[in-house]
């Protein structure tokens, strides 16, 4: 990968070295103190366009952007003029007539940052994509597994749940791929792509979360997007923790030692009992902590 990229959308296309170039940059920025590099993206512009819902992936970017010196703004769709019909190039080039240097997207339709990127001359994050990509995400989610495991190739991560509507389970399959880990993906029939091993070799898909889990060394869990079923696809939340969701029964099957993650937001006794959720395999928030590394790293390659 070259130091500076042009926009950053998506894993597809990150080679392995790309994508641990990217995480030795971010596990320098965990480790500096925060103000360390407060110049680094001085007199930069970064604006946050998010036309979904977000707690952590707007507040992380806007967090690292502004650690490196940048000037953020942040921008929802609800109050912003879209709601009154404009298109979302228009905005955006609204946006950037005043200067604005990068675009961090988050979009309900699949391909809405790279349709942004093909048109504007600011530089574009994609902060998750419809049920496409959230690779900054992934990087984060690898670069916590990476932390407690110390290696990526070679790892089993079994990622259960609503694997169809699921733009996490997309980007992790495709760089735990890139990175050598065997991954298991898995979830109820309705909410499996029908093409889910095409996703990279190492991927297989289950359909049981007892033979998902069994030796993994990591059990990532998902949330059901209710945002994106279109029509009900399960019976009811009680059924689908009993079938699928995460408890100390199954957690049992995987590796002594197995982390348990969750991007978040989590519905805690759907598809994660809280005891597991708030126990001592779980490192959900030192994925959260890990965010704000990683989008400094992506910030920083686009921006520097
Ligand atoms: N993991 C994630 O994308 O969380 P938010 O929707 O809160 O940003």
């Amino acid at each position: 990968m070259a130091n500076a990229m042009r926009h950053f959308v998506g894993i597809d296309g990150l080679s392995r070295g790309d994508i641990e170039a990217l995480l030795d940059d971010a596990e320098a920025f965990f480790r500096a103190p925060v103000d360390a590099h407060r110049s680094r993206l001085a007199g930069r512009t970064v604006v946050n366009l998010f036309f979904e819902a977000s707690t952590r992936t707007r507040t992380s970017f806007q967090l690292a952007a502004k650690r490196l010196g940048a000037d953020v703004l942040n921008i929802a769709a609800a109050a912003s003029s879209i709601s009154k019909g404009e298109t979302l190039l228009d905005t955006a080039r609204n946006i950037e007539a005043m200067r604005a240097d990068a675009f961090v997207v988050r979009h309900p339709s699949s391909g809405a940052p790279h349709f942004l990127a093909a048109r504007v001359k600011a530089q574009v994050v994609n902060a998750g994509d419809g049920a496409h990509e959230h690779p900054t995400q992934a990087l984060l989610d690898a670069f916590t597994i990476r932390r407690h495991k110390k290696r990526l190739a070679g790892l089993t991560v079994a990622i259960c749940g609503d694997i169809l509507h699921s733009r996490v389970a997309r980007s992790n399959a495709l760089l735990l791929g890139a990175c050598g880990a065997e991954v298991r993906l898995c979830g109820p029939r309705t909410m499996m792509p029908r093409d889910a091993e095409a996703l990279g070799p190492t991927v297989r898909a289950f359909d049981s979360v007892d033979v998902a889990v069994r030796d993994a060394d990591v059990v990532m869990m998902l949330r059901i997007q209710h945002e994106r079923l279109a029509g009900a696809t399960i019976a009811t939340t009680r059924e689908y923790a009993r079938a699928f969701g995460l408890n100390d029964r199954r957690l049992a099957l995987a590796r002594p030692d197995a982390i348990v993650m969750h991007p978040g937001p989590i519905n805690r006794g759907v598809e994660v009992d809280p005891r597991i959720a708030d126990g001592p395999r779980n490192v959900i928030l030192e994925q959260v902590e890990a965010g704000v590394a990683v989008r400094s790293a992506v910030l920083a390659r686009l921006l520097s």
